[in-house]
């Protein structure tokens, strides 16, 4: 018996860490994110947004892919293989968007460095939280990061590409108006986790 992994991705400030969290916490899940998760994961978060370091496309992409490497090494497969499920908040589609169709490395390359550091392993189910670029702008309150930095353009792409990887692929990902109330996303979730994987939310896994 293995269990789920479910990935939720989206734009900066889309709710996905609220809807991420609250899911995990209604199925019994192992909760992680992205960049992240590990020791040496959250070390490689810090250079990654921080808008003050210098980093080349590629660099940035072999980053993200370490931090992916050692999260699934350390966290994801063994729980996946003791039965858990496991959510993360982002997983291998943040770099075919962000380092892939924002940044403009080439998206099968990209695809390719991921998959060599999941070692093949994939998102039962990606949720993405879609939201208006216009919106999620006005919705941020932190200090911008490397990411959110960057031009409207660039996340114009980011929703772009999110809506195109979710097009080709509908059995594996379920697209979530983010506009709505924090009730209404919530339940839109809910729906999309119980008809894709058959997850029952009333009887959560220890
Ligand atoms: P977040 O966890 O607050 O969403 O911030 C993580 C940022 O890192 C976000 O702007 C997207 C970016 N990112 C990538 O560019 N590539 C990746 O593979 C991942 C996991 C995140």
């Amino acid at each position: 018996m293995t269990g789920f992994l479910i990935a939720f991705e989206g734009g900066d400030a889309s709710g996905k860490t609220t809807q991420a969290r609250r899911i995990s916490e209604l199925i019994g899940a192992v909760f992680t994110r992205e960049p992240g998760g590990t020791e040496v994961g959250e070390s490689l978060r810090e250079l990654l947004l921080s808008p003050e370091i210098p980093l080349a496309f590629r660099t940035e992409a072999l980053l993200m892919a370490a931090s992916r490497a050692q999260l699934v090494e350390e966290v994801i497969r063994p729980n996946l293989e003791t039965g858990r499920h496991v959510v993360s908040d982002r997983f291998l589609a943040s770099s075919i968007v962000y380092q892939g169709y924002a940044t403009g490395l080439p998206v099968d390359e990209v695809r390719g460095l991921s998959i060599f550091a999941t070692n093949g392993l994939l998102p039962d189910l990606t949720i993405l939280i879609d939201l208006p670029v216009e919106l999620s702008i006005r919705r941020r309150t932190d200090m911008p990061d490397r990411f959110e930095s960057e031009a409207i353009e660039f996340h114009e792409k980011v929703r772009e590409g999110y809506l195109s990887l979710a097009e080709n692929s509908p059995e594996r990902w379920a697209v979530i108006d983010g506009s709505g109330s924090l009730d209404e996303v919530s339940s839109l979730v809910d729906e999309a986790v119980v008809n894709h994987l058959g997850l029952s939310l009333n009887e959560p896994r220890s």
